[in-house]
């Protein structure tokens, strides 16, 4: 039987059944708070500093003061890891404006709720990255701060729900005819020999994910344009690769029931797969 899992809630690490915030915790309320999603491979948590440097633009970007330092939450991530179960895992943190009297504007006074839990987590399985995965497109109806890592996800959970009841993996979102993201991923196409990805601003999510592979691919001198990306250049695609911090690199081989290239994952996905997952075991091994 595997044991509870152990979260951390405002200094104390408790049973996940016994964590209890009030109902009028502005991220309950309002959605009034950031979040990161830390991947950790045999313990050792995967571009935490660059993790913490997003969540401190995200904090920034609400308007509310970081709660502790960035060695006291890489403390605490490692402490989470080592609480909780499984090889992998997922690290979640979420910072909120805290408990208030409801009222939209800032309270005067209120101290930010700090929550983190640990999942398990597994890598997509050999057979999903050796076929790829499914996608739908939908417009992209989310507001336009879309760089803040924020709880307020609504937009994100029926963008995913609709690709959900689609038999797919993940909406990928289009904006005034130009690619944007996916419900919980980046986006990369492939023309030829080139990539092609929608440069960061404020309508998409500076993926960690999606850094690492942009590192990857300039360090292999692969041709790379961060660029707008048309619509019509998406569905021509000879590839289409996801990134986020739990699905890595991912090749869409089906949009809108319409083969992607060959239909396959193609030579460029499997080059910086391969890239990526020799890019994890080094920094793994430096610890
Ligand atoms: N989602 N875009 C959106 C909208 C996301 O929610 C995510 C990640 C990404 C990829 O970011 P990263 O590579 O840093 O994971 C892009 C996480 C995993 C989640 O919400 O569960």
């Amino acid at each position: 039987m595997p044991t509870e899992p152990t979260v951390y809630l405002n200094g104390r690490f408790v049973p996940m059944s016994e964590a209890r915030i009030p109902v009028l915790d502005r991220g309950f309320i309002f959605g009034d708070g950031v979040y990161e999603v830390i991947p950790a491979y045999s313990g050792y948590p995967f571009r935490m500093a660059q993790h913490l440097a997003r969540l401190q633009w995200s904090l920034d970007a609400i308007k509310l003061s970081n709660p502790m330092t960035t060695a006291q939450w890489s403390r605490l991530i490692k402490r989470m890891i080592a609480l909780n179960e499984g090889r992998d895992q997922a690290v979640y943190l979420q910072v909120t404006r805290g408990v208030a009297r409801r009222d939209h504007a800032f309270p005067s006074a209120a101290t930010p709720t700090v929550f983190m839990m640990s999942n398990p987590m597994s890598v997509p399985a050999k057979d999903l990255v050796a076929r790829g995965c499914a996608c739908v497109s939908a417009t992209d109806n989310r507001w336009l701060r879309c760089d803040i890592k924020s709880t307020s996800l609504l937009g994100n959970v029926l963008m995913r729900q609709r690709a959900a009841e689609a038999g797919c993996l993940e909406a990928i979102m289009f904006r005034d005819g130009f690619l944007s993201e996916a419900s919980a991923s980046n986006v990369l196409v492939v023309h030829g020999k080139t990539v092609s990805a929608p440069p960061n601003n404020h309508l998409v999510l500076p993926g960690t994910t999606n850094d690492v592979v942009i590192e990857l691919l300039r360090k292999a001198r692969i041709a790379l344009e961060l660029r707008e990306v048309h619509e019509d250049e998406v569905r021509a695609a000879d590839e289409i690769w996801l990134t986020s911090a739990t699905k890595e690199v991912l090749a869409v081989t089906r949009l809108d029931r319409k083969a992607v290239g060959s239909g396959k994952p193609g030579p460029l996905f499997k080059r910086v797969y391969r890239l990526y997952q020799d890019y994890k075991r080094t920094v793994m091994r430096r610890g």
